[in-house]
This record gives structure tokens, sequence and C-alpha cells, in this order.
């Protein structure tokens, strides 16, 4: 039972190869999978919704705008629910609208909705296949991270000979089974983020408006790759991503010392945190009384974590550092890559409203030795997923 308690959406499209989908149902039931089964429009000219609720035992969900559908378990609540959106057979169709970011059915809508992961299984003619169109909707999806399953080649319906047909049924259960089997990590992760907070007394911090949202949407697009990731987390309010190492840390010395600790048993440190520069030279042992109409807190540099992971000889990572300014964005951004000897560097615009501190979307410029590449405005969690597959086409030039 190697799918025990695993969630499964079959999205099933208009294509012939749809007549093979309650063999699939009925396989992933075997293996111990939980099935619910999405068709479109078209896939019901080839297959009846009454055969896939007979092999699923769910009822089949059709219709965006059903609202008995809608009150037992509406469109989000499936997308929420998967653990793997299948898409089986994907037709041409669905591909590009999913591409296209659509969302004009209950398909294509849960996609768009969902943060699990995403299967297509590729059925179409062959010319429709070697389309360049289809071929750039195919790449983009692989480049976002979509899982894409085939296709196998051989005589089609239609009669031509080539590749666009279905993988079989069988290799679609096989690769679902794979796709939960645990696996070694492809590259270990250390990762800075969120504030820090330096103390001034026993109740008075100075700190930052860092919420930690970025590093970690970073921490979770990796693990979903494939990264083993430690996520080194100054104070923040979000929950921890799935499957992560979590190590809380305060202060700038404890997030220093914790993350230099990590760094050598990592491939890649991302430094994400707004690390405060300075903290107070002392910590008064009791709550400061306000008797003076004048406070001086004397400062002190703290380390540079990201300067020190990058001086490391020894089982140095490759490493990646953030540069928050106000202007200038490029000159400083490249000036901290020479100066903490860094491989890369992802620098944003913090004066730009609705973008970068504490907020849900962000804009990035990466730079490197020798070049640059634009990020434009997208919610941070489809700008960490980007980054990451930067991160590692570098990464990987680099080992
Ligand atoms: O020099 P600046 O603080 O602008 O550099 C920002 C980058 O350096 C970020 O990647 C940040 O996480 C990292 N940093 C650090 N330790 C510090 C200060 C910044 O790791 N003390």
């Amino acid at each position: 039972m190697t799918l025990q308690n695993k969630k499964i959406v079959l999205g099933i499209t208009g294509g012939i190869a749809a007549y093979k989908c309650p063999e699939i149902v009925r396989r992933l039931k075997d293996h111990g999978a939980d099935v619910r089964v999405v068709m479109t429009n078209g896939s019901k000219e080839f297959i009846t919704p009454l055969t896939l609720q007979a092999v699923s035992g769910n009822p089949v969900s059709d219709s965006l705008l059903d609202p008995a559908a809608e009150a037992s378990m509406g469109h989000i609540e499936l997308a929420k629910w998967a653990d793997l959106i299948i898409i089986a057979p994907a037709t041409a169709n669905t591909i590009a609208a999913i591409n296209a970011g659509m969302a004009n059915d209950l398909l294509t809508t849960i996609c768009l909705a969902t943060a699990a992961p995403i299967a297509i299984a590729p059925a179409m003619n062959q010319q429709m296949y070697h389309a360049p169109v289809t071929q750039q909707n195919i790449a983009s999806l692989e480049q976002r991270g979509l899982h894409i399953w085939g296709p196998g080649s051989g005589e089609q319906a239609c009669g031509d000979v080539g590749k666009g047909r279905m993988i079989e049924a069988l290799d679609i259960v096989d690769r679902t089974v794979d796709f939960f089997s645990p696996k070694a990590p492809k590259f270990k992760l250390l990762i800075t983020a969120g504030p820090t907070r330096e103390a001034i007394d026993p109740v008075r911090y100075i700190s930052n408006h860092s919420s930690g949202k970025m590093g970690y949407a970073i921490a979770k697009a990796a693990q979903a790759m494939g990264a083993q990731v430690t996520l080194v987390s100054g104070p923040v309010s979000l929950a921890t991503p799935s499957n992560v190492n979590r190590i809380d840390v305060v202060s700038a010395k404890q997030m220093h010392q914790q993350t230099l600790a990590q760094a050598p048993t990592h491939d890649i440190f991302i430094a994400c945190a707004a690390v405060a520069d300075y903290r107070p030279s002392d910590v008064a042992n009791q709550k400061i009384k306000k008797n003076d109409d004048d406070m001086t807190v004397t400062m002190v540099k703290n380390p540079d974590i990201l300067a020190d992971v990058a001086a490391l000889t020894k089982a140095r990572p490759f490493c990646v550092g953030f540069a928050a300014e106000t202007q200038d964005v490029e000159t400083y951004a490249r000036g901290k890559l020479q100066r903490k000897k860094l491989d890369l560097i992802a620098a944003n615009n913090v004066s730009v409203a609705g973008q970068g501190f504490n907020s849900d979307d962000n804009a990035l410029t990466l730079y490197w030795n020798n070049g640059k590449l634009d990020l434009p405005l997208a919610s941070k969690e489809m700008l960490a997923k980007q980054l990451v597959v930067e991160i590692l086409k570098h990464y990987n030039k680099h080992a």
C-alpha cells in the first residue's frame, strides 16, 4: 500500500485515451490512494462520469458553477485537498490553458488554485504535439516545476504514427508511486529568514519589518524541488513549511552561530534574513526607567553572517545574498557581490510600494559576475520557485 493516505485528483480531458482512466483509478486505489476525478466537458464525450464515480467510489466533479457540488466539496477545497494532481490524458488545449493561467473550467481553476504538485500526461496527435507552441507550453510548464509524464510514441487513434500517445495507465501508476517514494535529496540548502531582534533591556529590542515570507517561500519551493532544507529563522509568525528543518534564533549573534555551524554540510546557502547591522553594546539587566529626557544606546556592529560563510575555505557552500535597496540598486548589489565574495545576489528595490518587506509580492534582479536577470513582479511563492530554478542553474555550472 505505497500510496496509503495519499490524496490524488485525477483530471481527465477530452482525448481518446480517456478510456484508460478507470484502469488508472483502480490501480491507484489498489495502492491505497484516495482518488477524486475531475472531468472536462470534452472528456465526457469519451467516457461517462458514472463509470469514474463507480471505480473511484467518490462523486465526480465536472462543473465550476454547480451550487450542489460547491456545497459538498468546492473547487478550492479540492485544490487544497490534493497531495498530487495528475492530468491524464492532457490535451494540447488544457496544457495551453494551464500555461496561460486560464481558469475557465473546474480543472484549470483547480490547477491555478493549488499548491500541490501537478503531473501532466500529454496525449494528442503527433503533429499537434510537435507544434512549436505546444512544445513551448510544455517546456514552460516544466520550467515552472510541473512534472511532464510522456508522451509515448507509436500508432495513434487517428492513424498517424509518432510521438503523442498517452503513456500507459500502469506507467502513470508507477510514476505516481515513484513520486511519493522517499528519495535522496537532490541538494542541501541552508537558508536564513526573517528579522533579528537585538535586546536593549529585558523587555525592549531593536528590529525591522521583515516578515520572513520570501525566505519561507524559498525554503518551501526548494523542498518541493527535492532539496533537504535547513531554515535558520528569526522571530516570525509563519508556519514551518512541511519537511523543512527549522532552527529558531532571536539575535544576529545566535543566527551567526547556528548558520556557521550548519554551513559546511550544505551545498547552497541563501542569506535571506534581514539581519540587524548593529546591536546595543550592553544589554541592561533591568528594565531601563524613563528618568532622563534623552537616552543614548551605544551600538556595536554585528558579525556579517553571509560574508563569513562565503569566506569559508573548507566546505564552502554556493553563496547567494539578498540586497534590499532604496536607490542605485545595481551599483549597491554588485558592490555587495564583490565585497562579500558571493556567487549570486538577488536585489530588490524596497522603496517601491507593494513589493519587498512585509508584502506578498516581490520583484528581483539577479546579478552575478558577468550577467544579470530580471524576475518581474510576482507572488513571493511564484518568485521563490523561479529563483530556486535560477540558483540551481548557476550552482550546477559552478559545481
Ligand atoms: O550588507 P547588507 O546587510 O545590505 O547585505 C545584505 C545581505 O547580507 C543579505 O543577504 C543578508 O541576509 C546578509 N547579511 C548577513 N549578516 C549580516 C548582515 C547582512 O548575513 N549581519
